[in-house]
């Protein structure tokens, strides 16, 4: 089995094109397709060398990190292969794995990663032929493309992880367990809003200021995420309220950012029912947050408030979707997804446009600003895993630090788990002080869901999340 943590393998200097030997991972389900490839052995067929065989139990098991991973130590070509759809031992694992498959490619094609290079194929425990036309024609097309120059330059940017004390780890703290303590800790209230602080931006209209008022001295609610003024910068920032005073203090929206990812903090999410001062944003994060049971609908109340700053009302998460979301997606053609702008979709039109190099070359330069300060996920509402998977550490399965492969890892399967789920709100993109367009991926991801699976993430709370579902009929043209 490849070891993939043997740093030996990951980026070797590369020997002369003629004697360039493809290194080739493939990932593959243990019922049909490496039953497959046993059954090729022992009918004594004979294929490339090259490839080394992972298995796993199921095509739904095989995680898009797994790939990406894989290029990262070094590997010229991947596959990826299990039953045949129908065919599945867990009865629907590749239907759904087709489905990642299909909006991790696009993604990967956003980033100009040479798609040449990844292969995905229903290969039966019967099928061991096809298994070794499979194998035999992969690796002549790597071995035509020559070694993954670009991913190798990417690997190499590696800054290797500090060794441990002498004797083992000593009293060394896991990331999980730290976790853990500081969340078993009494929270701070650090971003808490007290009233009286006064401030210079526009308030928020006066039934904002009243309703959120009765809201909270009847009861209603126990606690308000809004607006207040910045004391240092004069902007408006986000915050909770959980007094009826507080808020006289609350300003209009601010341009940027979304409430709902307050939510995500346990220390509101112990005052529920809440009250938000939802813009469309808002709104749509609130029902991708419900679809997916994160949330109940019932304990939240929206303090609605339309484009152009006038107060709508308080209203239940169908209303203010029905207010704010649904009319503007009637408008829409079938190629947009919702809640992304103008300016977004015009430059992913235009990064598309380019060459998969030049792509390619454009997030190098992004990603290379990347600090890893995280800025991203804390401002994301969606972004919302207990532990995330880059704070996992047993195993820990990218690098942490801010270096090449580190930071592809991240923003790649950071994008990724939001594929289907981004709502276009733009907060990452504005909080990430490297500047990079992170909402490019995710507008890409939308329009990708957009057009394989007619999805458009946001625009109701009913409904299964697009990566627990799948259709039989899903389109999979890009399956050997
Ligand atoms: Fe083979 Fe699910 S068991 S793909």
């Amino acid at each position: 089995m490849l070891n993939l943590t043997d740093s030996t393998t990951a980026v070797a200097p590369d020997t002369a094109a003629a004697a360039f030997e493809p290194r080739i991972v493939a990932f593959v389900c243990k019922w049909c397709t490496y039953a497959g490839a046993d059954l090729a052995g022992t009918s004594r067929m004979v294929y490339p060398p090259n490839v080394r065989t992972l298995m796993l139990p199921c095509t739904g098991r095989i995680d898009t990190s797994f790939v990406l991973r894989a290029f990262l130590q070094g590997a010229d070509g991947v596959l990826v292969s299990g039953c045949h759809p129908g065919d599945c031992h867990y009865t629907a694992g590749n239907f759904r794995a087709r489905r990642r498959w299909t909006l991790f490619r696009d993604l990967l094609d956003v980033i100009g990663f040479d798609l040449n290079r990844l292969e995905i194929a229903w290969v039966s425990a019967a099928e061991g032929a096809k298994w070794v036309k499979i194998i035999t024609e992969f690796t002549e097309k790597i071995r035509n493309l020559g070694p993954y120059h670009d991913m190798r330059r990417v690997a190499s940017d590696h800054v290797p992880p500090i060794a441990p004390p002498a004797g083992g780890h000593g009293t060394v703290v896991s990331r999980d367990r730290q976790g853990a303590e500081a969340r078993a800790r009494p929270q701070l209230h650090a971003d808490r809003h007290v009233a009286g602080g006064g401030n210079g931006r526009v308030r928020a209209p006066a039934q904002l200021t009243e309703a959120a008022t009765e809201a909270l001295r009847g009861g209603k609610v126990n606690v308000i995420l809004g607006w207040v003024r910045n004391r240092t910068l004069g902007q408006a920032r986000p915050t909770w309220i959980a007094q009826p005073e507080a808020a006289a203090d609350l300003v209009a929206p601010g341009d940027a950012g979304n409430l709902a990812r307050l939510l995500k903090r346990p220390e509101v999410r112990a005052l529920l029912p809440a009250g938000i001062v939802a813009r469309a944003a808002e709104v749509m994060a609130l029902n991708v947050l419900a679809q997916e049971a994160q949330l109940d609908p019932a304990k939240v109340f929206l303090f609605v408030v339309a484009p152009d700053g006038r107060y709508l009302g308080l209203m239940d998460l169908a209303e203010a979707t029905e207010r704010v979301v649904a009319d503007n997606v009637k408008g829409l053609d079938d190629d947009r997804p919702a809640g992304f702008s103008d300016e977004t979709l015009a430059a992913l039109d235009e990064l598309m446009a380019r060459l998969p190099r030049d792509r390619w070359q454009f997030w190098a330069a992004q990603f290379e600003k990347c600090i890893k300060c995280y800025a991203c996920r804390g401002s994301c509402p969606l972004c919302d895993c207990e532990t995330c998977f880059a704070d996992r550490n047993q195993p820990q399965w990218f690098p942490t630090g801010s270096d090449g492969p580190g930071n592809l890892g991240w923003h790649v399967i950071r994008a990724f788990h939001l594929a289907g789920r981004c709502v276009g709100c733009g907060a990452c993109q504005e909080a990430c002080p490297a500047g990079i367009p992170l909402n490019l991926m995710g507008a890409a991801l939308s329009r990708s869901a957009l057009r394989h699976f007619g999805h458009r993430a946001g625009v109701s709370s009913r409904g299964v999340p697009l990566q627990s579902d799948y259709r039989t009929e899903d389109g999979e043209a890009f399956i050997l």
